[in-house]
């Protein structure tokens, strides 16, 4: 099924480099099946590129391979030309671009490309607060002080960084910031916050709240899928036991509320109604950090059994009621993902992060290929 699948991923994404050129996709509105796109403007620009090297690291075909180079070079000239670079996602963007580059072809330009948007990430570093400010400029009243869950997928890039470099701070500052998110995105019933706030001028920790969640103290499923594989990224790089446990906690809160056809609604906290939309890019996040987990575990660990099934489960119900699998001229990988349901942003459309993930799941579960946020075992 899997083999199945990848194969109708890679013949959208052959058609999409014809349909998109030199554009690149971001969602798609009103269920239109048609992508909206930008000439690498947004925050989710990184995941074409991305969806472009799994293509070719599956079956070597040169035409995602120079696709997906020729949008390396157009991040080049967003960060020289500092297009819309001063928020968090740099992560997102360098790490599926120019470090998948380095990571499948040892590109060095690629490779120093990456360590310039690294070092573009470290401005966000806020000492007072010790933590990575998410959105906006430096004191900026209403987010001067905002971390969000999201960002753990966004701290590979530093790790990676100090790696490759010997500079210990990259390491520092995502440690730091790591712990932050642990005590204050974290509940203790091992649900999450979206985003918490600290005080711009004491450091204090005010409170939580949310940005693309139902109310401040729901569950975002999308934020709770970005906590379970951003822990087990951090566990990865950090080796803290502690890293390793929440992951987990965080992967067991999600698999414990899987509605029937296992793909999550938008938040667990939602009143779910047979209008109640879906995000099955949240599950497909999930998906992929469960499968990170279970590699920690040992063969006969409970969890690991637990995690497995539940990958397992949600991939076939995204591939067998989600995927546009059979749809002639589909756009995109998924359906009924949600961007922001209630602030009415693409509440049920295509996404390219949600493509991303499950093309990065399929290709975890049929080739052992983890995706591009740390270096492969030699
Ligand atoms: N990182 C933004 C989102 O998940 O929508």
């Amino acid at each position: 099924m899997w083999k199945h699948a990848i194969e109708h991923a890679l013949g959208v994404t052959k058609a999409n480099i014809e349909r998109f050129g030199d554009r690149i996709p971001h969602v798609s509105v009103d269920s239109s099946r048609k992508y909206t796109t930008n000439d690498n403007t947004e925050w989710t620009s990184g995941f074409w590129p991305g969806i472009l090297w799994l293509s070719y690291e599956y079956g070597g075909d040169r035409a995602f391979r120079d696709a997906a180079a020729r949008t390396v070079d157009s991040f080049r000239r967003r960060l020289t030309n500092n297009v819309r670079i001063d928020h968090h996602d740099i992560g997102f963007l360098f790490s599926l671009s120019s470090k998948a580059q380095w990571i499948v072809e040892k590109d060095e330009s690629a490779r120093q490309l990456t360590l310039q948007a690294a070092d573009v990430l470290m401005k966000r570093w806020r000492e007072k607060m010790q933590i990575l400010q998410a959105w906006g400029p430096q004191d900026d009243p209403s987010n001067g002080g905002r971390i969000i869950i999201d960002c753990l997928m966004n701290l590979p890039l530093l790790h990676w960084a100090a790696e490759q470099t010997g500079n210990e701070r990259y390491r520092e500052v995502a440690s730091i910031h790591t712990e932050q998110s642990r005590r204050f995105l974290v509940r203790g019933d091992d649900s999450s916050y979206h985003t918490f706030y600290f005080d711009q001028e004491t450091g204090d920790s005010l409170r939580g709240g949310t940005h693309q969640g139902f109310r401040d103290g729901s569950t975002w499923t999308r934020g709770q899928a970005w906590g379970i594989y951003g822990f087990a990224l951090a566990y990865r790089y950090l080796k803290r036991p502690e890293l390793l446990e929440t992951a987990k906690r965080l992967a067991k809160y999600f698999a414990a509320r899987l509605p029937e056809d296992n793909v999550v609604y938008w938040d667990f906290d939602v009143p779910q109604t047979p209008e109640t939309k879906r995000d099955s890019s949240a599950s497909a996040i999930a998906a992929a950090g469960m499968l990170e987990i279970a590699g920690f575990l040992g063969e006969d660990d409970p969890d690991r059994q637990l995690l497995l099934g539940t990958v397992n489960k949600s991939m076939e119900s995204l591939v067998r009621n989600y995927s546009t699998i059979g749809e002639e001229d589909a756009e995109g990988l998924l359906n009924r993902g949600s961007y922001a349901v209630r602030l009415g942003h693409s509440p049920d459309d295509y996404t390219i992060w949600g493509d991303y993930f499950y093309l990065e799941t399929l290709m975890r579960l049929e080739k052992g290929v983890p995706g591009y946020w740390y270096e492969r075992q030699a």
